[in-house]
């Protein structure tokens, strides 16, 4: 594998809305990444991706761009931007952006072009059929419900969104308009951002012609995945902008790709891939159903083990995963791993760790390092998110009673992890002095980074030995190039692997449930480089752990 400058970095991902607002209108912004960066660094994080900033009518929370060369005034300004990449600089820090090509907004001016006049140049921008026997020209359903077509006015005419309405997709087969993209992607890395996170990149390869598909649900329409599925081609266009952009500034990208076949990993993060790296999902997918949430099956720890360690083996010698808990698209990763009831200061470590030494990039979510959970949302209202209001009534659609229905809902929101960052114990956390744009966590008096500063014990501080044991230069080859090897396998609820490099072999092993359990190790221990208990019991080579403990091992 060639190295590469970004193979040992920890990279944070900032959704800047709900991170720190700092004119106390209630919307995190620009300035206030600025006001954090010294704790970031502190924190041990070296890339930033920031969720979009750029000017949008915010349909879906800045997933839909009307402008990508500004920034939305509720986020700061341009100036601010370059002052926030000069100042990451100045402490070897770099930012990445999100990359949301697959569609824009229908408030961009292409998209208004094009309403105007569907046959003429804009018109081709994106995906405008006409219907079929007075009804939309393809059966898909668009991922946050209802048919992946709107009409156009009285027209017979449809316009495609795989997303919400308010985000058509882009002609990717239009070269014009692949060409305006490359364009803006190289205006951006010449500002000195370091790379993109590329949103819903699989997406921008359609299968055509458009046609029906089995229905999978009574509505009559079926999955637009359906639709994917049959697409071929999508790398043709990716190694066309990766040549045309990202490589030629040596630019770090990870890329939101969802079901990829597997003989396809080498094309997306092998050393000639398009991309530097893609997050594995594995384990956030995993349960899913097609009928909606309300069909969703949870996940067990040994689920989850099986789900990371799956992924590993495929990357295995191809390249670098970027590897989650959570993000601002799901629900709190200590909420949904760690079983119902168990969640503490101990697991939250245990989990923290078994996740942070697998092969690949860690990336951490923004409030992820103090532990922060799923909210205890009240009633539906609190909920603003457009993909759970979907599921919401998906699920209400099927008969299940409302309290039911909110329930489900609350367990997989996006908004679990949309709420502010809880930095102290102050009004609305620290974060506004305003009225906050989506309700602030009750949870914040107990969980705050005010209080886990302090604490030796916390797990923020925690994070931090976490960060700096991966980044000690005595380790930093075995975590970041060592081979990973999953060992114990057979045993429920133990989560452990070997990370061996050219100077050591490291043990990762945890005890995943309340109970103690016993390990037998294959030779002795010389040194315990991670512990989340005070002791360590072993005698001989028999190690007992208890409930939640997860150790870093030399042997
Ligand atoms: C990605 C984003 C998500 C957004 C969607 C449409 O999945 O992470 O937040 O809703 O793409 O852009
Ligand atoms: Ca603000």
């Amino acid at each position: 594998m060639k190295k590469q400058w970004w193979h040992d970095k920890v990279a944070y991902q900032i959704y800047p809305k709900s991170f720190k607002d700092t004119n106390q209108d209630g919307i995190g912004d620009i300035k206030g990444v600025i006001e954090k960066l010294d704790y970031l660094k502190e924190l041990g994080i070296d890339i930033i991706w920031l969720s979009p900033i750029y000017a949008s009518p915010l349909a879906d929370q800045g997933y839909d761009i009307s402008d990508y060369y500004s920034i939305d005034p509720r986020f700061g300004t341009m100036e601010e931007l370059e002052e926030l990449i000069e100042e990451a600089k100045k402490r070897e820090m770099y930012i990445i952006m999100d990359l949301v090509v697959n569609h824009c907004s229908d408030e961009h001016e292409w998209f208004k072009k094009a309403m105007e006049d569907p046959d003429g140049e804009y018109g081709n921008y994106f995906y405008i059929m006409k219907g079929k026997d007075g009804k939309e020209p393809s059966n898909i359903r668009s991922y946050f419900g209802g048919s992946a077509w709107e009409r156009i006015g009285d027209t017979d005419r449809y316009y495609l969104h795989l997303f919400h309405k308010k985000q058509p997709d882009l002609n990717w087969e239009n070269p014009v308009v692949r060409n305006k993209i490359y364009t803006m992607i190289n205006w951006w890395l010449e500002k000195g951002i370091a790379g993109f996170r590329i949103d819903a990149i699989i997406n921008i390869k359609k299968a055509l012609p458009f046609h029906d598909y089995e229905p999978d649900r009574e509505d009559g329409l079926a999955t637009c995945k359906k639709m994917l599925e049959e697409a071929t081609g999508v790398m043709d266009f990716l190694r066309e902008m990766n040549d045309s952009t990202f490589k030629k500034y040596d630019a770090f990208t990870v890329g939101e790709v969802f079901n990829e076949k597997k003989e396809d990993l080498p094309d997306f993060i092998g050393d000639d891939g398009c991309f530097s790296s893609m997050f594995d999902f594995n384990e956030t997918t995993f349960g899913a159903s097609e009928k909606g949430w309300y069909d969703s099956q949870a996940i067990t720890p040994d689920d989850y083990r099986d789900c990371c360690f799956r992924s590993q083996r495929r990357a295995e010698g191809i390249g670098f995963l970027s590897n989650i808990i959570e993000n601002h698209d799901e629900p709190r990763g200590v909420s949904r791993y760690i079983p119902q009831g168990e969640c503490s200061d101990v697991s939250k470590k245990l989990l923290a760790t078994v996740y942070f030494f697998l092969k690949g990039l860690p990336f951490i979510y923004q409030g992820q390092e103090i532990g922060m959970e799923n909210v205890p949302f009240k009633s539906i209202d609190d909920l603003d998110d457009i993909s759970t209001l979907d599921e919401y009534k998906v699920a209400l659609d099927q008969g299940i009673p409302e309290d039911e229905a909110f329930k489900i809902v609350c367990r997989y929101s996006r908004d679990n992890a949309r709420v502010p960052f809880q930095w102290d114990d102050s009004k609305n956390a620290g974060f506004t002095e305003g009225n906050p744009w989506i309700m602030v966590s009750p949870e914040y008096e107990k969980i705050n980074l005010k209080v886990q500063r302090e604490d030796p014990d916390s797990l923020f501080r925690y994070y931090k030995k976490l960060i700096a044991l991966r980044k000690q230069e005595e380790y930093k080859d075995t975590f970041v190039y060592g081979t990973m090897e999953p060992v114990y396998e057979d045993r429920a609820r133990i989560m452990a692997y070997f990370r061996k490099g050219e100077k050591q072999n490291i043990l990762v092993v945890g005890n995943f449930q309340t109970e103690p359990q016993m390990v037998e190790l294959s030779g002795e221990y010389c040194r315990v480089l991670l512990n989340n208990y005070d002791e360590i019991s072993c005698e001989g080579k028999t190690l007992q752990l208890k409930g939640y403990q997860v150790l870093v091992l030399e042997l």
